[in-house]
């Protein structure tokens, strides 16, 4: 049966075929659905077309395809495809084989993309498309809390642009600047990320986490070989070094040469070397972030600035705009790599081609704290919980809380699932798995035993917004873990020589505060701050555990193990719970016991390892 609703007027963006596809839904302007393919069909990155995520929206709000007006997709698929052929004809024929392999697939999905989308969908009405920086840029703004700012967004690349500033004034902006293919420094960052051993695309995070461990040794090697670093941040990469080109890898023989031998093969041990490597490319990163947004300073004059783009989700980086760059305040878009396409183009299309105003409502911005996905209620949870099998005690939510908080300070893993999934690569207390920050062995822990994953990367704190400047050396909002600040100093512990003098890896393991299990080697902190209004749930679990402790902290990790997307379902907590060393799971107000979880000899539905990717 058709849901109709033609009291409303419903637009849809969706993104998809590269990376991270994803669907978001708009009614009347206002967002409310938005979600990552990735979560439904458990393929992390899932660059498909987002049919669950597409229907998850429409039943979220309760219509069926027919009553949306408008469908905008978040890039030219054309202007794209004639990127691809005119450098792959221009440097014929050494880009000859990479394309054979990748032309077919373009042909196939890419350029049939009307024809295709209408087909998915089950839609003739009106379909249109941004691009791909302008979906960036409208995904930073339009939701944005401020009425006039600059625009920044940087990524890998769309059609031709790579990076773009623009100014955003009301319910309109407008693109000023554009930095074009092949000078990239999304591909610059992801090519040392192949370098390094990690897997492009999603392991930036890794390199990031890596580079306070190593020294920027190689930062004069790359300004002189590999960067032409402007005043105003706009740059051109010498092609000797890259090979994303015309080949099938990110780097050439000359990129290895210069920084002495091959690129370590991945889940081999991390050397001082790659550490080292990670450092310098950080160090280019935010000089580059820096300088851009200097330009966007000067160009627009506005105190404000919105970022988006997949380097929006280099958080060190972010950190530093705040701290020493020209704006007064920032505003990051949590879904800020491709995912976040989806959302900027339906945003663009309400505005710009419908015309309507947008109105910031009281500082606030428009994303409802990013929790636009699934969620369940108890009956659904408690009928997921019978057919499990699962031992489980339902609680009043005053004595969830308690309870949580009390084993929280007992140093148990708590898996926490609550209310609407997050829309972006970030848990931010729906679906997260919590720990004390102040213990000791907490990091180690939950690195080996939970996520299984390397060491050396740190938990995010989640701490009470007005706490945040106890602990740290920031006091605004970071409500999407985009912003990276400092561990307060006299919160810190001084290093003894011994301690000063050792390697890499081995320095995790040296508490460095009071919060050692957030507290990264050089004292920095990823942090999210956490506010009643748009959290009420995770708020009072923070609350409940500082009247117990003291300490308004817990230390926040996405709810998943390494190569698999964050849990959505009930069905995909309950099993990462059981593969793991959680101790305890919430769903809902539903609390679980790991020890009082039967399974049957020889029953290992739930207990089958993970393979590691
Ligand atoms: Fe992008």
């Amino acid at each position: 049966m058709a849901r109709s609703d033609t009291t409303h007027r419903y637009v849809l963006g969706i993104s998809a075929y590269y990376h991270d596809s994803a669907a978001c839904l708009l009614r009347d302007g206002e967002i409310v659905a938005a979600a990552q393919e990735e979560r439904f069909t458990r393929k992390k990155g899932d660059a498909a077309f987002p049919d669950h995520a597409v229907q998850y929206c429409l039943d979220a709000a309760g219509i069926d395809i027919h009553a949306v007006h408008l469908v905008g997709f978040y890039d030219k698929p054309l202007l794209k495809f004639e990127r691809i052929l005119e450098t792959y004809l221009g440097i014929a024929p050494r880009g000859f084989r990479s394309f054979m392999l990748a032309g077919p697939l373009w042909m196939k999905e890419k350029l049939h993309v009307d024809r295709q989308l209408r087909r998915e969908l089950s839609y003739d009405g009106p379909l249109l498309y941004s691009e791909h920086h302008e979906a960036h840029a409208a995904s930073a703004f339009l939701p944005s809390p401020f009425d006039r700012a600059a625009i920044l967004t940087i990524d890998g690349v769309g059609e031709w642009a790579t990076a773009s500033i623009g100014r955003g004034d009301g319910s309109d902006f407008e693109v000023l600047q554009e930095l074009h293919w092949p000078d990239s420094l999304g591909l610059l960052y992801s090519a040392f990320t192949y370098y390094t051993g990690f897997k492009v695309n999603s392991g930036e995070y890794k390199v990031m986490g890596l580079a306070p461990y190593g020294e920027p040794k190689y930062v004069d090697t790359i300004y002189r070989e590999l960067i032409d670093l402007r005043d105003d941040g706009s740059f051109r990469l010498n092609q000797t070094y890259f090979n994303y080109l015309g080949g099938l890898t990110m780097t050439s023989g000359a990129f290895d040469e210069l920084f002495g031998g091959p690129p370590r093969v991945p889940e081999t041990p991390l050397t001082q070397r790659e550490m080292d490597l990670a450092r310098s490319v950080q160090v280019v990163c935010e000089e580059v972030m820096l300088r851009m947004a200097r330009t966007a300073h000067r160009l627009t004059g506005l105190d404000n600035l919105c970022l988006a783009g997949g380097v929006a989700l280099n958080c060190v980086g972010n950190g530093r705009l705040l701290r020493e760059g020209p704006f007064t305040r920032l505003w990051i878009q949590p879904a800020a790599g491709d995912a976040g396409g989806a959302l900027g183009v339906a945003q663009l299309l309400w505005h710009r081609h419908l015309g309507q105003a947008r109105k910031p409502c009281c500082g606030q911005d428009a994303m409802k704290g990013s929790f636009l996905g699934p969620e369940f209620d108890d009956a659904a949870i408690e009928r997921f919980l019978e057919s499990a099998g699962a031992s489980y005690t339902r609680l009043d939510r005053d004595e969830l809380t308690d309870r949580v908080a009390a084993l929280l300070a007992n140093e148990h893993v708590v898996g926490w699932f609550d209310g609407r999934m997050e829309f972006g690569p970030r848990a931010l207390g729906a679906r997260s798995i919590l720990g004390d920050p102040r213990s000791p062995r907490m990091q180690a822990q939950m690195n080996l035993k939970i996520k299984f994953r390397e060491g050396f990367r740190p938990f995010a704190p989640s701490v009470l917004r007005e706490r945040m400047s106890d602990y740290f050396d920031m006091d605004v909002d970071s409500p999407y873990m985009l912003l990276v600040a400092a561990v307060r100093e006299d919160r810190r512990c001084p290093l003894t020589a011994e301690q000063q003098a050792l390697w890499g890896i081995e320095k995790l393991n040296v508490p460095r505060s009071d919060l050692p299990a957030v507290t990264h080697v050089d004292y920095s902190a990823r942090i999210q701050t956490v506010r009643r209004q748009t959290n009420p749930h995770y708020y009072d679990l923070l609350k409940a555990f500082e009247r117990r402790t003291g300490c308004a902290v817990l230390v926040n990790t996405s709810f998943n193990v390494r190569g698999e997307p964050i849990v959505c379902t009930p069905a995909d907590a309950y099993r990462c719970f059981m593969r793991t060393n959680i101790d305890y799971l919430v769903l809902g107000t539903f609390l679980l016991d790991k020890r009082t979880q039967s399974v049957a000899p020889g029953e290992d539905k739930w207990q089958r390892e993970y393979v590691l990717d």
